[in-house]
């Protein structure tokens, strides 16, 4: 049903460029990627929106890392394993956890200026299942703002490094199972084609698969959709993570107020004004997201509310205007002063934890592709994120690709093809509301909570859609609806087969966690179909 390409093309009568690296993305994880590989080689970055637009910008936490005597990578590590809930790839942590140092000292090479006390020690923080202070964070609580800084300043200083903005990637192109190049469209809608000899999706995840998010609005799963279309595999897209803390108040965007604010002692109580974590964890606030989210949601439906407060009222004025500049000014703008007053929050979708399956190297199952950051599946992350784990992930198996690209060899060149199908309609259609649609039904039926009904009436309308509009485009809008549904369709099907609980995946009809049958992985291929792998490689 699905297309293997978004549009018709004459691949010999399209422009064409050639170069060594295409990099699809311009958050930490191909901004990074780009800048290891252009030491050795010619890259192009395609960035859909402008350079500082990425999901990066907007993470808050930090970056969590082993830096001091009193932390271990084995502590990393455990945490790490804990918060997966029993699917993370050990071998894919164990990189995480030792080789996150040496790449954190690289960003602060590349000109990343992360908090320091007085004594010159950087300020390190904690987040949600983290045994230790570990979380390295930039200006407070701007810490993707910072790194995108600095790395954007850079990558724009580097001669062989080529920064197309505002260009979407449509698809990449494949022969033979190797990936050989991209399509792209301008600005002004003209399409052209790379050829390469690697490509990087680092396209980031998926949040705006649900009607509230933390995320922009360019996270509309391009990457998994691109490299599903392509005949890579998809692993546990299933399991979707809330962040428990982003900002509901009437007139405001879902606006994260990051973990951290727990991490320095915020409590979260009812509308009641009840503390309440303490029935649901022994970790209480600091519980694994996934614990904290679904308990913020009981705690709503008992309360009937659509909100619960989150308080840090105890603090001092000056550690709360210190440590959060930006949400204290964020929250200010819509009269919350977090000084005084408890700030109303709610659950929003925040991260995909799978993704494009990758080895330990970044790359795919289809040759010459690769993925990194959120769009990745390396194995690191397993049901549920550890807090801060992500932009670690992005810079180790970023660097991990650029080496492993570098022992490529050139292939053979791409074989000229035609890619137009009759049954393609020029019609315009208003996918803006259709996206809409979508985002309400997966909020509906493929949220915190599942069940098998709903999860059976969203994928059937999923499918509906499908067949109505895969055929049926010609904007990048309606391109990012087409990936959007692709996305939802993957994230359904892999929740309805997992019959059982656990990290970001809950079926109340399934309410346990079911390690005899259930440890083992889903994955998608659109040549190979739905198979499941077992994983019996981590003990929590
Ligand atoms: C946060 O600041 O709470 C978000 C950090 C993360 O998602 O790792």
């Amino acid at each position: 049903m699905i297309p293997r390409y978004m549009i018709d093309f004459d691949l010999q009568s399209l422009p064409h460029m050639k170069t060594d690296v295409v990099v699809i993305g311009a958050g930490i994880a191909g901004l990074y990627t780009a800048l290891q590989i252009s030491e050795y080689a010619n890259v192009v970055l395609i960035s859909k929106k402008g350079l500082d637009d990425s999901n990066t910008r907007w993470a808050q936490g930090g970056i969590a890392a082993v830096t001091t005597k009193s932390d271990s990578p084995a502590l990393h590590r455990q945490d790490t394993l804990i918060a997966g809930a029993g699917l993370c790839s050990y071998e894919a942590v164990e990189v995480l956890v030792h080789e996150g140092p040496e790449r954190l000292k690289e960003l602060i090479a590349y000109g990343t200026e992360f908090d320091k006390d007085a004594q010159g020690r950087y300020e390190l923080t904690k987040e949600g299942a983290h045994s230790k202070r570990r979380i390295l964070h930039a200006h407070g609580d701007a810490t993707g703002a910072e790194i995108v800084r600095a790395l954007s300043k850079r990558t724009l200083e580097q001669p062989n490094i080529t920064v197309m903005e505002n260009h979407f990637a449509i698809d990449v192109v494949t022969q033979d199972d190797e990936c050989v190049g991209v399509i792209v469209m301008k600005p002004d809608g003209e399409i052209f084609y790379i050829e390469s000899n690697a490509t990087v999706l680092a396209t980031g995840g998926a949040g705006q698969l649900y009607r509230y998010t933390t995320n922009p609005d360019i996270a509309t799963a391009d990457g998994i959709a691109m490299a599903y279309r392509a005949g890579a595999r998809i692993k546990d897209v299933e399991f979707i993570q809330f962040h428990p803390t982003a900002l509901y108040y009437p007139g405001a965007p879902r606006f994260l107020i990051s973990e951290a604010v727990r991490g320095e002692g915020a409590i979260l109580r009812n509308t009641s004004g009840e503390r309440f974590m303490e029935k649901y964890h022994p970790q209480k606030e600091l519980a694994p997201r996934d614990i904290v989210a679904r308990a913020i949601v009981t705690e709503m439906e008992k309360t009937n509310s659509s909100f619960v407060y989150l308080d840090i009222t105890h603090e001092s004025e000056e550690l709360i205007k210190h440590r959060f500049p930006t949400i204290y000014k964020f929250c200010l703008k819509y009269g919350l002063d977090m000084v005084t007053d408890w700030i109303p929050v709610a659950p929003a979708c925040h991260y995909i934890m799978g993704g494009v399956q990758t080895d330990l190297n970044g790359e795919t199952s289809t040759r010459r592709l690769f993925a990194c950051g959120e769009v990745s599946c390396t194995g690191v992350h397993g049901a549920n994120r550890l807090a801060s784990n992500s932009l670690s992930e992005a810079v180790v198996f970023g660097h991990r690709i650029a080496e492993r690209i570098k022992q490529l060899t050139p292939h053979g060149g791409t074989r000229m093809f035609d890619a137009r199908e009759e049954k393609r309609s020029n019609r315009t259609v208003n996918t803006m509301e259709q996206r809409v649609k979508l985002q309400k039904l997966m909020l509906r039926h493929v949220a915190l909570k599942r069940q098998e009904k709903g999860l059976l009436k969203a994928l059937e309308e999923i499918e509906r859609m499908g067949r109505y509009y895969y055929y049926q485009h010609r904007d990048r809008e309606a391109f990012e609806f087409l990936n959007l549904l692709t996305g939802a369709m993957l994230t359904t099907r892999a929740a309805l087969l997992r019959e059982e609980s656990r990290g970001g995946h809950y079926r109340i009809d399934f309410p346990n966690k079911d390690d005899l049958i259930w440890r083992k992985h889903i994955i998608q291929s659109i040549h190979e179909g739905v198979r499941e792998e077992s994983d019996l490689s981590n003990v929590e």
